[in-house]
């Protein structure tokens, strides 16, 4: 629990509160998706530009049942937030019935200050081994960048760092199958949004593209990923991509307690479970679901879940009511998070899954 992390989730609080009560949604105009290519899942040759042609549908398909791997390579360099992960933990994750996992990464950390802004060996061959085991277990894979805040302060500054960071992970996995996805960069915020969000969109994905024409870009909206500022977000005007937004609302229910979020304690006791509660729910994500059948692109709601401290039975409700409102519109999902004494489907200290987080995630 950095300061800078609780930092950073005190303002999403204030956010979200903000943004409950007052969504706003510009439209723009819908970018234009060219036909799907076919999915090869072929290795390139050379690993450097990756032959690989995916489609964002079937890619988003492989990320139906996703597991986020929060707490192990998004902290802090030396930092532990939760129980330490071992790659043979993807065998368990498999066979709990997930077919993909989200690798949270604070690249940012391991990158040198200094152009060309050499990713070091060991955290990049961490990573390399999930996502080869991942891949060897048939679980698909979204790379993304975590945690870069100084990119969240000062784009302009950290705009080089943040592209040369990509072209490097970018080559690193160009010679993977088309089940491994880019995801841009985890909930941007602070200055990077609107139109300095949108541009470095663009740019990245530019940058992606040069050693990665076809493979599966995903995406997500300024302020945090939250639902109603997907209008905000133009989507880059490439035929292979999914969009994406996270969903903790309402966040004094999901978050009460968080020791990551001040104030997080004055919002224990916080019930789910009203018809007005459900009904908001059904209604951010059918217009969630209008906005991507508008421009033609698959969605995937990359995080939800809902710390441990609330009402057992309203935590389960709230993650079945979820899912299946996500399910029934075609959404895959990402559940927050493997093992983390907050979220954790996994619990580390019996060693085994909670029972009722797995019936939630994958009940009739
Ligand atoms: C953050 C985590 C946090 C989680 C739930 C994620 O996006 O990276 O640090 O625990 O959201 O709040």
């Amino acid at each position: 629990m950095t300061p800078a992390r609780r930092r950073g989730w005190f303002v999403a609080a204030v956010v979200a509160i903000m943004a409950a009560a007052c969504s706003s949604i510009e439209p723009i105009e819908p970018i234009e998706q060219a036909e799907s290519v076919e999915q090869t899942g072929e290795m390139s040759e050379s690993g450097d530009v990756s032959s690989v042609e995916s489609d964002a549908w079937q890619a988003n398909e492989h990320l139906r049942a996703t597991l986020n791997l929060g707490a192990v390579f998004e902290v802090g360099r030396g930092e532990t937030w939760g129980p330490e992960f071992e790659v043979d933990d993807l065998a368990a994750i498999a066979d709990a019935g997930f077919t993909a996992v989200r690798v949270p990464a604070r690249w940012s950390d391991w990158a040198a200050s200094e152009a060309p802004y050499a990713i070091e060996d060991e955290f990049l061959d961490r990573i390399r081994a999930v996502v080869d085991r991942a891949l060897e277990l048939d679980l698909a894979v979204v790379i993304n960048i975590h945690h870069y805040d100084a990119v969240n302060d000062d784009p302009v500054a950290e705009r080089d760092r943040f592209l040369a960071i990509w072209d490097q992970l970018a080559t690193a996995f160009a010679d993977r199958p088309s089940t491994v996805v880019f995801e841009v960069l985890n909930e941007p915020n602070g200055t990077l949004i609107d139109r300095v969000w949108n541009d470095l969109v663009a740019d990245t994905v530019a940058v992606i593209r040069e050693s990665n024409p076809g493979r599966t870009i995903m995406v997500g909206p300024a302020e945090w990923y939250r639902v109603g500022d997907l209008a905000r977000l133009e989507l880059p005007a490439d035929d292979n991509v999914i969009a994406s937004f996270h969903y903790y609302e309402p966040f004094v229910f999901t978050h009460q307690g968080a020791g990551f979020v001040e104030g997080a304690d004055a919002w224990l006791g916080t019930p789910w479970g009203s018809d007005e509660e459900r009904a908001r729910i059904s209604q951010e994500f059918a217009t969630a679901a209008a906005w991507a059948d508008e421009r033609d692109v698959p969605v995937f709601l990359g995080e939800f879940g809902v710390l441990s401290d609330a009402d057992p039975a309203d935590r389960i409700e709230w993650l079945d009511f979820v899912r299946r409102e996500a399910e029934a519109l075609g959404f895959s999902w990402g559940y927050w998070d493997w093992a983390t004494i907050d979220f954790g489907a996994f619990d580390a200290a019996r060693d085994d899954w909670d029972p009722t987080i797995i019936d939630a995630l994958f009940g009739p």
